[in-house]
């Protein structure tokens, strides 16, 4: 916890409404505390353990080529959970602000599907990680790529990772005492392309992990975007800003002259920001409705009966 802070920033909803209101363009940097209130795990702090695995290490290329088929169970039990979970009233929030201000640019590092799920316009939104459900192949050199692949399992040998079980009870893969499921390399999940060609390459998630670069095109819009005109807020929501380049949005909009407000329950997130920012200690799901209510007015979530 920060100790007292000098200049610190804004806690008042009502001024914030104020200037959203009275703004033109707006940014948003979201991370996993955005879908924490739909029951998904974040990475760092006590969501960040899979089997006695940090979920990091189990995001890099490396790891893949080590071990696929762990991977592939971490990533097919986060697609089963993310299709499971359905978007919350931040995300729907978000969504219905990208409607209202056709100069609100979010950018999420959320590979889950849920703002798309909550009608957030995809010209609106840059998923700048990537997506859980689109599968790619993981040899770079052949370019298949099947996007928004929702099937649960993925395929036969992933269906442990996909198996519900009663709330009181852990699900057997999870639980690090017992063995991982074993799976033979040729039941992993095989690339079409590659196959036709007379190659066995497997597919991977269609995620960016760590030690890749993100999509260029995508980042050179944004920082098109960024660099237009001057900014008047940047909101960034439940993101610890650990990894880069998504983290260093904040500056850069700072020099467009932007206003940060923090949506965290983290005080830590607060640190580097000055009494001209805001800091927001709360859950994204509960403050997000509010803080935009001067725009997007009283929010509507639609029935979500799967
Ligand atoms: P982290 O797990 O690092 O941080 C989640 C943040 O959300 C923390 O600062 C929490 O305090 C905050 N938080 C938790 N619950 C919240 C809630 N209900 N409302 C608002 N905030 C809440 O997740 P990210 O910052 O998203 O990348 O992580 C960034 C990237 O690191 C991920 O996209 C992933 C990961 O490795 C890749 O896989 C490439």
């Amino acid at each position: 916890m920060p100790g007292r802070m000098r200049n610190p920033p804004s806690t008042s909803i009502a001024e914030f409404q104020k200037l959203l209101k009275a703004s033109n363009r707006v940014l948003a940097l979201c991370g996993a505390g955005l879908s924490a209130a739909s029951g998904l795990p974040t990475f760092r702090g006590a969501g960040g353990l899979w089997r006695n695995h940090q979920a990091t290490d189990l995001a890099t290329p490396d790891a893949f080529e080590d071990d696929p088929a762990l991977v592939w169970l971490f990533y097919s039990w986060r697609r089963h959970l993310a299709l499971k979970a359905k978007p919350n009233a931040g995300h729907y929030a978000l969504a219905e602000l990208a409607k209202k201000n056709k100069n609100f640019m979010c950018l999420t590092q959320n590979v889950d599907g849920l703002s798309p799920r909550a009608g957030h316009s995809p010209d609106m939104l840059r998923m700048l990680h990537g997506n859980l459900f689109d599968v790619k192949c993981f040899d770079e050199e052949c370019s298949y790529i099947e996007p928004n692949n929702l099937r649960d399992p993925l395929c036969p040998s992933l269906a442990p990772a996909s198996e519900d079980y009663p709330v009181d009870q852990t699900l057997p893969l999870l639980d690090p005492k017992k063995p991982t499921p074993q799976i033979k390399h040729e039941d992993l999940p095989q690339c079409p392309s590659c196959k036709s060609a007379g190659r066995t390459s497997l597919l991977r998630p269609g995620v960016v992990w760590f030690d890749e670069p993100l999509d260029e095109a995508m980042l050179d819009e944004v920082d098109a975007w960024v660099k237009k005109e001057p900014i008047d807020v940047m909101l960034v929501i439940g993101t610890a800003a650990a990894v880069w380049p998504a983290a260093g949005y904040t500056e850069k909009a700072r020099t467009k002259g932007a206003r940060i407000a923090v949506i965290n329950p983290d005080p830590n997130a607060q640190k580097g920001l000055t009494s001209n920012d805001f800091f927001f200690d709360a859950d994204a799901a509960e403050i997000l409705p509010e803080l935009f209510d001067g725009v997007i007015g009283k929010l509507e979530i639609p029935d979500q009966a799967n």
